[in-house]
């Protein structure tokens, strides 16, 4: 049985004040029925670890340098990430792709590294408007899935993220069908690679315009095992409702 996992993405949101938005949250979800995950800006994540010491909230990395230390001047390793408190990293986001150009091999070597680090690695994978409008989806994903998902992975240290970029913040959303397919396919492939007893295991977040009003109906898809937010994720008056609905 895979745990549910409601995880929201500040991106870059978030001054000190946003702390108190984490206190909310882990006062209003004491004792979730599923894992809770925020990956906060870097410069919050030391804090935000400890505001969330004593409570059921786990807190990531937005992203993670392949390498362990070095001449990567502006970049975090994910031995840094672990020590600033985190359990887990995004790796791959579509806006990490396009704005620092990074490709699956890198995208594959990221998680590879958050991995050994000790990391719960999210791999996030997903078609542009051009690509799903050309019918071209299902090959992106297979390529996206086929790249940047390295060899060493198991349900305890992966989880995939689907996120349509065409979805991201635009208040679109792809049909309940349409998220159906793309996470019965991906279900597919990871059984396929890696065999069903981990294929099986890995959770696959539906991420895209989630909101309070549609969570429901996305979690009741097949293959969708939680949601990584964005927006509906900087307050906890609108990410309570989205736990609410994963439990
Ligand atoms: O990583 C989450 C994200 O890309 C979705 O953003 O704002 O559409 O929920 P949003």
């Amino acid at each position: 049985m895979r745990r549910k996992l409601a995880a929201g993405n500040w991106k870059m949101n978030g001054e000190s004040t946003a702390l108190g938005e984490l206190e909310k949250l882990a006062t209003a979800h004491s004792a979730p029925g599923v894992d809770i995950l925020i990956c906060p800006p870097a410069t919050l994540l030391h804090r935000a670890a400890q505001t969330v010491s004593d409570s059921a909230i786990a807190i990531g990395g937005q992203d993670c340098h392949p390498a362990q230390s070095g001449a990567h001047t502006g970049d975090i390793s994910a031995d840094m990430l672990l020590d600033a408190g985190a359990t887990a990293v995004i790796v791959g986001h579509s806006e990490r792709r396009e704005n620092h150009d990074e490709g699956d091999e890198h995208v594959r070597a990221k998680a590879r590294a958050a991995i050994d680090a000790g990391l719960l690695a999210i791999i996030c994978v997903g078609e542009s408007l051009a690509e799903r409008e050309a019918a071209n989806t299902l090959d992106i994903i297979a390529g996206q899935l086929a790249g940047s998902i390295p060899d060493i992975v198991t349900g305890e240290n992966l989880v995939i993220a689907y996120e349509p970029i065409w979805a991201i913040g635009t208040g679109k959303v792809p049909t309940l069908e349409q998220i159906g397919e793309v996470h019965d396919f991906i279900r597919a492939r990871l059984e396929r690679r890696f065999g069903t007893g981990v294929g099986r295991s890995v959770r696959l977040l539906y991420g895209g315009s989630v909101k309070p009003g549609n969570a429901a109906d996305i979690f009741a898809v097949s293959n969708v095992d939680g949601a990584l937010v964005g927006g509906a994720s900087l307050k906890a008056g609108d990410f309570s409702p989205i736990i609410q609905a994963l439990e």
